[in-house]
């Protein structure tokens, strides 16, 4: 088939090159990511920190950082676990290391019975001591209902130094529900419906200037609806799953987000892929 064949074209516009110059019309701009030839590791840590993120005026840096298969799929059976690996989690652990706080959704603390945050290695510690950044990221937990078991991980294995983890809920919710989380979480009530624009305000005024989303896809896709996502880590796990969900749930955004690739690393048959918003 030729370059310029419509069935090989489709609908894309036609490459102004000539397909009489192959050198010209098919090589340009390519480069190859993988394999590449021998040579030193990459250090992640360096490759992820030491890069500026500004905070935009008014809010932090919002950082999304989500590992999807091959066709997109967020969970398997409900959990993010069997897409992952080793090289994805100690990626993970980079990615956090950024954090001033790690904003989730309910419906991922729920499902995956969160965690807080580990204490990072020091490579990550010492950088986020330079930077002024606590030991470890504080958890944000989105919550219209509030409906957080407060006995769960997220808040018992807390560590007594850190400060309790925010929850977001909307008001009416049911006071007992607000008394149970209360001793464990620092709890803040919107007006009204929550509106996740509030929320990310709500964290700039307490002093966060990098904000890491964890997902999932229901969160993502409103802050991204929003216009507040300035940077995306996307790790592609080498799995095909199907199913229909997406790194975004519900429906399509306004206008399509567009993207600005700055770096691919790989590790195990994962590609991790660093986007900045345009
Ligand atoms: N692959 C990945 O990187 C990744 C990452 C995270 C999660 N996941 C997967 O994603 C699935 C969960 O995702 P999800 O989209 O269903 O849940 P989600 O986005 O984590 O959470 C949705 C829940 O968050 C709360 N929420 C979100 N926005 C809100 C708002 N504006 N106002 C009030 N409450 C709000 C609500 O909690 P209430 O119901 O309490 O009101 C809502 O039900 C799980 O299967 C998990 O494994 C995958």
């Amino acid at each position: 088939m030729a370059v310029d064949d419509p069935r090989f074209l489709h609908s894309r516009p036609q490459d102004p090159a000539s397909p009489d110059q192959p050198g010209d019309g098919y090589r340009r701009d390519v480069q190859q990511v993988f394999p590449l030839p021998a040579g030193d590791d990459v250090d992640p840590v360096a490759v992820y920190h030491d890069v500026e993120r500004p905070a935009p005026a008014g809010r932090p840096w919002v950082l999304v950082n989500m590992v999807a298969s091959v066709d997109r799929a967020t969970d398997v059976d409900g959990l993010s676990g069997p897409l992952g690996g080793d090289a994805d989690r100690r990626l993970l652990g980079v990615v956090r290391g950024l954090a001033d706080v790690v904003l989730v959704g309910a419906g991922t603390v729920r499902a995956e019975g969160y965690r807080p945050p580990l204490t990072p290695a020091a490579a990550v510690g010492g950088r986020r001591a330079t930077r002024g950044q606590a030991v470890r990221p504080r958890l944000a937990v989105v919550s219209g209902s509030a409906d957080l078991d407060p006995s769960a991980a997220l808040f018992a294995d807390q560590d007594p130094d850190d400060p309790a983890p925010f929850v977001y809920t909307s008001a009416g919710v049911a006071p007992d529900r607000l008394t149970g989380l209360s001793g464990v979480a620092e709890v803040v009530v919107a007006d009204g419906v929550l509106d996740v624009v509030e929320v990310v305000a709500d964290l700039h005024d307490r002093g966060v200037g990098t904000l890491l989303c964890e997902g999932g896809p229901g969160l993502v896709a409103q802050l991204a609806s929003a216009g507040l996502v300035d940077e995306l880590c996307l790790s592609v796990s080498p799995l095909i799953v199907g199913g229909g969900a997406g790194l975004l749930a519900g429906a399509p955004l306004p206008t399509p987000m567009s993207l600005r690739l700055t770096h691919v690393l790989t590790a195990d048959g994962f590609l991790f892929c660093r986007y900045l918003a345009r």
